[in-house]
Protein backbone atom coordinates (compact mmCIF):
# COMPACT_ATOMS: atom_id res chain seq x y z
CA UNK A 1 0.00 0.00 0.00
CA UNK A 2 1.73 3.56 -0.86
CA UNK A 3 0.56 6.61 0.80
CA UNK A 4 -1.71 9.36 -1.26
CA UNK A 5 -0.05 12.65 -0.54
CA UNK A 6 -0.49 15.71 -2.49
CA UNK A 7 2.28 18.71 -2.82
CA UNK A 8 1.34 21.80 -3.68
CA UNK A 9 4.06 24.16 -4.10
CA UNK A 10 3.03 27.53 -4.86
CA UNK A 11 4.79 30.36 -5.30
CA UNK A 12 8.36 31.76 -4.42
CA UNK A 13 10.39 29.25 -2.88
CA UNK A 14 7.95 26.94 -1.82
CA UNK A 15 8.73 25.72 -5.33
CA UNK A 16 12.13 24.53 -4.07
CA UNK A 17 11.68 23.75 -0.48
CA UNK A 18 8.21 21.12 -1.41
CA UNK A 19 10.32 18.88 -4.00
CA UNK A 20 13.36 19.24 -0.95
CA UNK A 21 11.17 17.58 1.37
CA UNK A 22 9.51 15.45 -1.29
CA UNK A 23 13.16 13.72 -1.46
CA UNK A 24 13.68 12.96 1.76
CA UNK A 25 9.89 11.47 2.44
CA UNK A 26 11.10 9.51 -0.16
CA UNK A 27 14.63 8.78 1.35
CA UNK A 28 12.28 6.77 4.37
CA UNK A 29 11.81 4.18 2.12
CA UNK A 30 8.17 4.49 2.55
CA UNK A 31 5.83 3.94 -0.27
CA UNK A 32 4.21 7.02 -1.96
CA UNK A 33 1.61 8.07 -4.73
CA UNK A 34 2.30 11.50 -4.73
CA UNK A 35 -0.32 13.95 -6.99
CA UNK A 36 1.10 17.58 -7.52
CA UNK A 37 -1.99 20.48 -7.72
CA UNK A 38 -1.54 23.78 -7.64
CA UNK A 39 -2.47 27.15 -6.22
CA UNK A 40 -1.90 30.60 -4.75
CA UNK A 41 -0.97 34.25 -7.07
CA UNK A 42 0.27 32.81 -10.06
CA UNK A 43 -2.34 30.32 -10.33
CA UNK A 44 -4.88 32.94 -9.96
CA UNK A 45 -3.12 34.95 -12.68
CA UNK A 46 -3.15 31.86 -15.23
CA UNK A 47 -6.65 30.82 -14.01
CA UNK A 48 -8.40 33.91 -12.56
CA UNK A 49 -8.75 31.25 -8.91
CA UNK A 50 -5.72 30.95 -6.51
CA UNK A 51 -7.55 27.72 -5.57
CA UNK A 52 -8.46 25.87 -8.64
CA UNK A 53 -11.72 22.95 -7.96
CA UNK A 54 -8.88 20.35 -8.96
CA UNK A 55 -6.81 21.66 -6.43
CA UNK A 56 -9.47 21.08 -4.02
CA UNK A 57 -10.13 17.58 -5.15
CA UNK A 58 -7.05 16.59 -4.78
CA UNK A 59 -6.34 17.75 -1.41
CA UNK A 60 -9.70 15.98 -0.54
CA UNK A 61 -8.40 13.32 -1.85
CA UNK A 62 -5.46 12.88 -0.49
CA UNK A 63 -4.94 11.49 3.03
CA UNK A 64 -2.41 14.10 4.15
CA UNK A 65 -1.06 17.62 1.50
CA UNK A 66 2.28 18.51 1.78
CA UNK A 67 2.43 22.82 0.91
CA UNK A 68 4.74 25.11 0.26
CA UNK A 69 4.34 28.75 0.25
CA UNK A 70 1.39 31.38 -1.59
CA UNK A 71 2.03 35.05 -2.53
CA UNK A 72 -0.67 37.43 -1.11
CA UNK A 73 -0.91 40.90 -2.79
CA UNK A 74 -1.11 43.39 0.22
CA UNK A 75 -3.75 45.60 -1.29
CA UNK A 76 -7.46 43.65 -2.30
CA UNK A 77 -7.29 41.78 -5.69
CA UNK A 78 -10.63 41.22 -6.63
CA UNK A 79 -11.28 37.80 -6.68
CA UNK A 80 -8.56 36.85 -4.79
CA UNK A 81 -8.97 34.92 -2.05
CA UNK A 82 -6.13 33.28 0.42
CA UNK A 83 -6.14 29.73 -0.80
CA UNK A 84 -4.44 28.20 2.66
CA UNK A 85 -7.34 30.32 4.45
CA UNK A 86 -9.97 28.91 1.91
CA UNK A 87 -8.39 25.42 2.12
CA UNK A 88 -8.38 25.04 6.08
CA UNK A 89 -12.03 25.97 5.89
CA UNK A 90 -12.99 23.76 3.35
CA UNK A 91 -11.78 20.58 4.98
CA UNK A 92 -12.07 21.81 8.35
CA UNK A 93 -8.97 21.50 9.51
CA UNK A 94 -9.44 23.28 12.78
CA UNK A 95 -6.25 23.05 14.38
CA UNK A 96 -3.42 24.31 13.49
CA UNK A 97 -0.41 22.65 15.50
CA UNK A 98 3.25 24.16 16.07
CA UNK A 99 5.91 22.92 17.60
CA UNK A 100 8.77 24.83 19.02
CA UNK A 101 11.32 22.99 20.16
CA UNK A 102 15.45 24.15 20.85
CA UNK A 103 17.95 23.23 17.89
CA UNK A 104 21.78 22.78 18.01
CA UNK A 105 22.40 26.17 16.32
CA UNK A 106 23.93 29.65 17.77
CA UNK A 107 20.31 31.59 17.01
CA UNK A 108 18.65 29.13 19.32
CA UNK A 109 17.59 29.03 23.35
CA UNK A 110 18.19 25.80 24.69
CA UNK A 111 15.75 24.03 26.91
CA UNK A 112 12.85 24.97 24.87
CA UNK A 113 9.79 22.13 23.91
CA UNK A 114 6.42 23.82 23.68
CA UNK A 115 3.28 23.32 21.15
CA UNK A 116 1.35 25.77 20.33
CA UNK A 117 -2.01 24.65 19.50
CA UNK A 118 -3.89 27.59 17.25
CA UNK A 119 -7.98 27.85 16.68
CA UNK A 120 -7.90 27.65 12.92
CA UNK A 121 -11.46 28.63 11.99
CA UNK A 122 -12.68 31.35 13.20
CA UNK A 123 -11.54 34.25 15.71
CA UNK A 124 -10.81 37.55 13.53
CA UNK A 125 -9.95 35.22 10.03
CA UNK A 126 -13.85 34.28 10.17
CA UNK A 127 -13.99 37.04 7.26
CA UNK A 128 -16.82 38.87 9.00
CA UNK A 129 -15.64 42.31 7.54
CA UNK A 130 -17.13 45.33 6.12
CA UNK A 131 -15.51 48.58 5.22
CA UNK A 132 -16.66 52.19 3.88
CA UNK A 133 -14.34 54.63 3.40
CA UNK A 134 -14.62 56.48 6.60
CA UNK A 135 -15.12 53.07 9.08
CA UNK A 136 -13.74 49.72 8.53
CA UNK A 137 -15.09 46.69 11.00
CA UNK A 138 -14.01 43.10 11.26
CA UNK A 139 -16.12 40.93 13.91
CA UNK A 140 -14.60 38.72 16.02
CA UNK A 141 -16.23 35.31 15.86
CA UNK A 142 -15.85 32.93 18.49
CA UNK A 143 -18.34 29.55 19.32
CA UNK A 144 -18.55 27.01 22.16
CA UNK A 145 -18.24 24.48 19.29
CA UNK A 146 -14.75 25.60 18.41
CA UNK A 147 -13.66 26.61 21.75
CA UNK A 148 -14.35 22.76 22.53
CA UNK A 149 -12.46 21.03 19.98
CA UNK A 150 -9.61 23.16 19.76
CA UNK A 151 -9.19 22.71 23.76
CA UNK A 152 -10.18 19.46 23.87
CA UNK A 153 -7.27 18.83 21.30
CA UNK A 154 -4.66 20.51 23.10
CA UNK A 155 -5.29 18.36 26.46
CA UNK A 156 -5.16 15.52 24.48
CA UNK A 157 -1.79 16.37 23.21
CA UNK A 158 -0.63 17.59 26.77
CA UNK A 159 -1.28 14.38 28.49
CA UNK A 160 1.12 12.71 26.27
CA UNK A 161 3.67 15.63 27.10
CA UNK A 162 4.65 17.36 30.30
CA UNK A 163 1.36 17.90 31.44
CA UNK A 164 0.48 21.11 31.65
CA UNK A 165 -1.80 23.65 29.23
CA UNK A 166 -1.81 27.10 29.07
CA UNK A 167 -4.61 29.21 27.81
CA UNK A 168 -4.15 32.23 26.60
CA UNK A 169 -6.64 34.91 25.95
CA UNK A 170 -7.50 38.54 27.13
CA UNK A 171 -10.56 38.25 28.55
CA UNK A 172 -10.35 41.29 30.79
CA UNK A 173 -10.63 43.73 27.39
CA UNK A 174 -12.81 40.93 25.03
CA UNK A 175 -15.24 40.22 27.57
CA UNK A 176 -17.87 38.55 24.78
CA UNK A 177 -15.46 36.66 22.58
CA UNK A 178 -12.54 36.01 24.95
CA UNK A 179 -14.86 35.44 28.13
CA UNK A 180 -16.45 32.41 25.91
CA UNK A 181 -13.17 30.87 25.33
CA UNK A 182 -12.29 31.13 28.67
CA UNK A 183 -14.63 29.69 30.44
CA UNK A 184 -14.71 26.85 27.53
CA UNK A 185 -11.40 26.00 28.27
CA UNK A 186 -12.18 25.35 31.58
CA UNK A 187 -14.76 23.57 31.45
CA UNK A 188 -12.82 21.04 29.24
CA UNK A 189 -9.59 21.37 31.50
CA UNK A 190 -11.95 19.70 34.25
CA UNK A 191 -12.33 16.56 31.93
CA UNK A 192 -8.55 16.11 32.45
CA UNK A 193 -7.54 16.11 35.81
CA UNK A 194 -4.79 14.43 35.26
CA UNK A 195 -3.42 17.66 32.96
CA UNK A 196 -2.47 21.18 35.11
CA UNK A 197 -4.00 23.83 33.31
CA UNK A 198 -3.45 27.47 33.36
CA UNK A 199 -4.22 31.11 31.97
CA UNK A 200 -2.03 33.87 30.93
CA UNK A 201 -2.96 37.37 29.42
CA UNK A 202 -1.97 37.50 25.68
CA UNK A 203 -0.21 40.45 25.94
CA UNK A 204 1.81 39.21 29.07
CA UNK A 205 2.07 35.80 27.64
CA UNK A 206 4.54 37.84 24.45
CA UNK A 207 6.64 38.88 27.32
CA UNK A 208 7.16 35.92 28.95
CA UNK A 209 7.23 33.73 25.84
CA UNK A 210 11.01 35.91 25.53
CA UNK A 211 11.39 35.90 29.50
CA UNK A 212 11.13 31.96 30.46
CA UNK A 213 9.83 30.04 27.59
CA UNK A 214 11.11 26.52 29.10
CA UNK A 215 8.67 26.55 31.17
CA UNK A 216 5.42 26.01 28.05
CA UNK A 217 4.38 22.74 27.03
CA UNK A 218 1.49 23.27 25.07
CA UNK A 219 -0.22 26.84 24.54
CA UNK A 220 -3.96 27.25 23.28
CA UNK A 221 -5.50 29.83 22.12
CA UNK A 222 -7.36 31.48 19.62
CA UNK A 223 -6.48 32.09 15.34
CA UNK A 224 -5.01 35.82 15.61
CA UNK A 225 -3.18 35.50 19.07
CA UNK A 226 -1.74 31.69 18.15
CA UNK A 227 -0.80 33.24 14.59
CA UNK A 228 1.35 36.19 16.11
CA UNK A 229 2.68 33.93 19.18
CA UNK A 230 3.95 31.30 17.15
CA UNK A 231 5.94 33.19 14.89
CA UNK A 232 7.24 35.27 18.06
CA UNK A 233 7.94 31.81 19.40
CA UNK A 234 9.56 30.80 16.29
CA UNK A 235 12.25 33.19 16.40
CA UNK A 236 13.15 31.82 19.73
CA UNK A 237 14.81 28.50 18.03
CA UNK A 238 16.02 29.82 14.88
CA UNK A 239 13.52 31.44 12.87
CA UNK A 240 11.73 30.91 9.88
CA UNK A 241 13.86 28.31 7.93
CA UNK A 242 13.09 25.84 10.89
CA UNK A 243 9.33 26.03 12.08
CA UNK A 244 7.13 23.72 10.79
CA UNK A 245 3.02 23.34 11.44
CA UNK A 246 0.40 21.39 10.86
CA UNK A 247 -3.37 22.18 10.04
CA UNK A 248 -5.54 18.99 10.87
CA UNK A 249 -8.94 18.04 11.33
CA UNK A 250 -10.58 14.86 12.00
CA UNK A 251 -9.39 13.02 8.75
CA UNK A 252 -6.88 14.67 6.14
CA UNK A 253 -3.95 16.84 7.37
CA UNK A 254 -2.13 19.85 5.68
CA UNK A 255 1.78 20.21 6.45
CA UNK A 256 3.78 23.51 5.80
CA UNK A 257 6.23 25.44 6.64
CA UNK A 258 5.58 28.62 8.95
CA UNK A 259 7.55 30.71 6.72
CA UNK A 260 5.87 32.42 3.35
CA UNK A 261 7.10 32.53 -0.32
CA UNK A 262 10.11 34.50 0.67
CA UNK A 263 10.25 36.48 -3.00
CA UNK A 264 13.49 38.53 -1.48
CA UNK A 265 15.46 35.01 -2.02
CA UNK A 266 12.89 33.27 -4.40
CA UNK A 267 14.47 31.46 -7.24
CA UNK A 268 18.36 31.88 -5.61
CA UNK A 269 18.69 28.20 -4.56
CA UNK A 270 18.99 29.21 -0.86
CA UNK A 271 15.85 28.98 1.14
CA UNK A 272 15.99 26.42 3.99
CA UNK A 273 14.24 23.49 3.28
CA UNK A 274 14.10 22.50 6.65
CA UNK A 275 11.35 24.07 7.94
CA UNK A 276 9.36 21.96 5.09
CA UNK A 277 11.40 18.54 6.09
CA UNK A 278 10.22 19.10 9.56
CA UNK A 279 6.16 19.81 8.27
CA UNK A 280 6.95 16.30 6.41
CA UNK A 281 7.84 14.91 9.65
CA UNK A 282 4.78 15.60 10.85
CA UNK A 283 2.72 14.70 7.79
CA UNK A 284 4.58 10.72 8.30
CA UNK A 285 3.18 11.38 12.13
CA UNK A 286 -0.71 11.52 10.73
CA UNK A 287 -0.23 8.88 8.03
CA UNK A 288 0.52 6.84 11.66
CA UNK A 289 4.49 6.59 10.60
CA UNK A 290 5.92 7.79 14.14
CA UNK A 291 9.18 5.82 13.98
CA UNK A 292 10.13 7.18 10.10
CA UNK A 293 8.85 10.56 11.40
CA UNK A 294 11.46 10.79 13.87
CA UNK A 295 13.82 9.32 11.48
CA UNK A 296 13.34 12.40 10.15
CA UNK A 297 14.04 14.87 12.94
CA UNK A 298 17.13 13.27 14.18
CA UNK A 299 18.26 13.56 10.48
CA UNK A 300 17.44 17.22 10.95
CA UNK A 301 18.88 17.85 14.09
CA UNK A 302 22.15 16.19 13.27
CA UNK A 303 22.61 18.35 10.37
CA UNK A 304 22.18 21.21 12.33
CA UNK A 305 24.83 20.23 14.30
CA UNK A 306 27.33 20.40 11.09
CA UNK A 307 28.10 23.24 8.71
CA UNK A 308 25.83 22.49 5.85
CA UNK A 309 23.31 25.12 6.44
CA UNK A 310 21.70 27.93 4.43
CA UNK A 311 22.70 31.73 5.13
CA UNK A 312 19.70 32.49 7.74
CA UNK A 313 20.80 30.05 9.52
CA UNK A 314 24.60 31.54 9.44
CA UNK A 315 25.97 28.69 6.95
CA UNK A 316 26.53 29.26 3.12
CA UNK A 317 24.94 26.10 2.05
CA UNK A 318 22.31 25.88 -0.40
CA UNK A 319 18.46 24.17 -0.78
CA UNK A 320 19.46 21.15 -2.38
CA UNK A 321 22.83 20.81 -0.64
CA UNK A 322 21.33 20.97 3.10
CA UNK A 323 18.55 18.62 1.55
CA UNK A 324 21.26 16.01 0.55
CA UNK A 325 22.79 16.17 3.55
CA UNK A 326 19.48 15.36 5.64
CA UNK A 327 19.17 12.37 3.04
CA UNK A 328 22.55 10.92 4.17
CA UNK A 329 21.47 11.65 7.80
CA UNK A 330 18.67 9.58 7.46
CA UNK A 331 20.60 7.15 5.18
CA UNK A 332 22.67 6.61 8.69
CA UNK A 333 20.25 5.81 11.13
P1 LIG B 1 8.29 35.23 4.51
O1 LIG B 1 8.13 34.18 5.53
O2 LIG B 1 8.07 34.83 3.12
O3 LIG B 1 9.75 35.87 4.63
C1 LIG B 1 10.19 36.57 5.79
C2 LIG B 1 11.73 36.60 5.82
O4 LIG B 1 12.22 35.31 6.20
C3 LIG B 1 12.35 36.92 4.47
O5 LIG B 1 13.50 37.70 4.66
C4 LIG B 1 12.72 35.55 3.92
O6 LIG B 1 13.80 35.58 3.02
C5 LIG B 1 13.04 34.77 5.17
N1 LIG B 1 12.70 33.35 5.01
C6 LIG B 1 11.45 32.82 5.01
N2 LIG B 1 11.51 31.50 4.79
C7 LIG B 1 12.81 31.18 4.64
C8 LIG B 1 13.50 29.96 4.40
N3 LIG B 1 12.88 28.79 4.23
N4 LIG B 1 14.84 30.02 4.29
C9 LIG B 1 15.49 31.18 4.45
N5 LIG B 1 14.91 32.35 4.70
C10 LIG B 1 13.57 32.35 4.80
O7 LIG B 1 7.29 36.41 4.92
P2 LIG B 1 6.95 37.78 4.16
O8 LIG B 1 8.16 38.32 3.50
O9 LIG B 1 6.23 38.58 5.15
O10 LIG B 1 5.89 37.38 3.04
C11 LIG B 1 6.24 37.06 1.70
C12 LIG B 1 5.01 36.52 0.98
O11 LIG B 1 4.63 35.28 1.58
C13 LIG B 1 3.80 37.43 1.08
O12 LIG B 1 3.16 37.45 -0.17
C14 LIG B 1 2.94 36.78 2.13
O13 LIG B 1 1.57 37.04 1.92
C15 LIG B 1 3.25 35.32 1.93
N6 LIG B 1 3.04 34.47 3.12
C16 LIG B 1 2.49 33.25 2.89
C17 LIG B 1 2.33 32.36 3.92
C18 LIG B 1 1.76 31.02 3.59
O14 LIG B 1 1.70 30.65 2.44
N7 LIG B 1 1.33 30.25 4.57
C19 LIG B 1 2.72 32.68 5.29
C20 LIG B 1 3.36 33.98 5.41
C21 LIG B 1 3.49 34.82 4.36
MG1 LIG C 1 1.69 33.72 10.25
Amino acid sequence: MSYRVCLIAGDGIGREVVPAAQQVLSATGLAFNFTSAEAGWETFQRHGTSLPEATLTAVTEAQATLFGAVSSPLNPVEGYRSPIVAMRRALNLYANLRPVISAPIAGSKPGIDMLIVRENTEGLYASHERASQEEAVTERVITRAASQRIVRLAFQLARQRRKLVTVVHKANVLRATCGLFRRTAFEVAAEFPEVTAEEALVDSLAMRLILGPEHYDVIVTTNLFGDILSDEAAALVGGLGLAPSANVGDRQGLFEPVHGSAPDIAGKGIASPLATILAAAMLLDHLGEPVQAERVRTAVMRVLQGSDLTPDLGGNASTSQVTAAVISALNAN
